[in-house]
């Protein structure tokens, strides 16, 4: 029903304004006596087969929703009623922010992604603490996905990280340090090896100060050489963090469909869905073959179907994670992975 019916008539109108409408529709669903039943019926399939410990939380699922689709964790009950497993609200920052001028989501209908340029718009992480200490988790581990803010130089970007992972800490249960967007300015080359080795060093250290251990991932881009991926596992092995989610969108524009014309005239941002299927498979199967075996990685980027999923869970992903796919597929694509899973 989704894909014939309700995505023609979501797709006519402007991508962003879309989501909001759509997440307030569902939770005026999921809020209705019997609707939060209805969809559970029509797509919660639960087993016990799909059940995995990793990093010491249990997941009742491996399929997450992956980061900036619930940037303040406005959507967490509705998502789990979906189906998901884990939900990664954020990426959050310090303070509250506006993120870039409109528009800033665009479809490439004929190649099913999406370019974006949000620029982590997020209402602060205070805000989302508030959210957190009432929500309905519904039985999902959720993930505290954190950034700096815009405003924020590098060499201070440490303190916005740790601001974020204190307030989180009692709420969360691991988090994942982004230095992967596109639409941060200067944000990716905190992926170099001094500044992230001083950054991770530091949440970790944090970390420690506490009673309960958080297992913190690093996420990284897709458009990362060899030779970075290889100091970016030297990073992981030498701090002792949990691992790895592979990967966030890309700068890349190669092989698309839609014209380049169209291409150009979007502008600047990190592509998603389809065309970064590939790539992001590549970089996982990298880095499974590099880190030691008890490194977790979450692999993300392209997965549209039951068989996408499985050739990443196959490369060397413990967990996945689904945005642009949920998007042209709909809820219904958790279920079908589900069912693939347990075949
Ligand atoms: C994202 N993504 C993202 N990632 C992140 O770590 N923090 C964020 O705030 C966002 N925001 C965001 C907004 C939008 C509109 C999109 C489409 C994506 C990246 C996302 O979590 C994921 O890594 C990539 O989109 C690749 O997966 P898919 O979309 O191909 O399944």
């Amino acid at each position: 029903m989704y894909k014939s019916i309700l995505r023609p008539l979501l797709f006519r109108i402007d991508a962003e304004k879309t989501h909001y409408l759509v997440m307030g529709l569902l939770k005026i669903f999921v809020s209705i006596p019997g609707g939060k039943g209805v969809l559970k019926f029509m797509y919660g399939l639960e087993n016990k087969a799909l059940e995995k410990e990793i990093m010491g939380l249990r997941f009742n699922n491996p399929i997450g929703l992956a980061a900036g689709f619930d940037k303040d964790g406005k959507y967490i009950h509705e998502m789990a009623s979906l189906g998901f497993g884990y939900i990664e609200v954020g990426t959050v920052t310090p303070k509250p922010q506006a993120g870039n001028d409109k528009p800033r989501l665009f479809r490439l209908k004929d190649d099913e992604a999406l370019i974006n340029r949000m620029g982590f718009n997020n209402e602060g992480v205070d805000a989302l603490v508030h959210k957190l200490k009432t929500v309905n988790r519904n039985g999902v581990i959720i993930g505290g996905n954190i950034g700096k803010n815009k405003t924020t130089p590098n060499e201070d970007a440490a303190a916005d990280y740790l601001y974020c992972f204190e307030r989180l800490y009692p709420y969360v249960d691991y988090f994942v340090v982004n230095i992967s967007s596109p639409n941060t300015p200067g944000l990716r080359e905190l992926q170099e090896k001094k500044p992230l080795s001083d950054l991770i060093t530091a949440l970790e250290n944090k970390n420690k100060e506490h009673d309960k251990y958080r297992p913190i991932l690093l996420k990284i881009a897709p458009d990362l050489t060899e030779g970075q991926l290889d100091d970016i596992v030297a990073i992981i092995e030498e701090t002792g963090i949990a691992g790895l989610i592979a990967t966030n969108t890309t700068i890349n524009r190669s092989n698309l469909k839609t014209s380049s014309q169209t291409v150009s005239s979007i502008g600047t941002g990190g592509l998603s869905g389809l065309p970064l299927r590939e790539r992001a498979t590549q970089v996982i199967k990298y880095l499974r073959n590099k880190l030691s075996i008890t490194k977790v990685i979450i692999g993300v980027g392209g997965i549209h179907s039951a068989p996408d999923a499985k050739e990443k869970l196959e490369a060397g992903a413990d967990l996945i994670q689904l945005y642009t796919g949920f998007i042209y597929e709909g809820p219904a694509l958790i279920n079908s992975i589900k069912k693939l899973l347990l075949t």
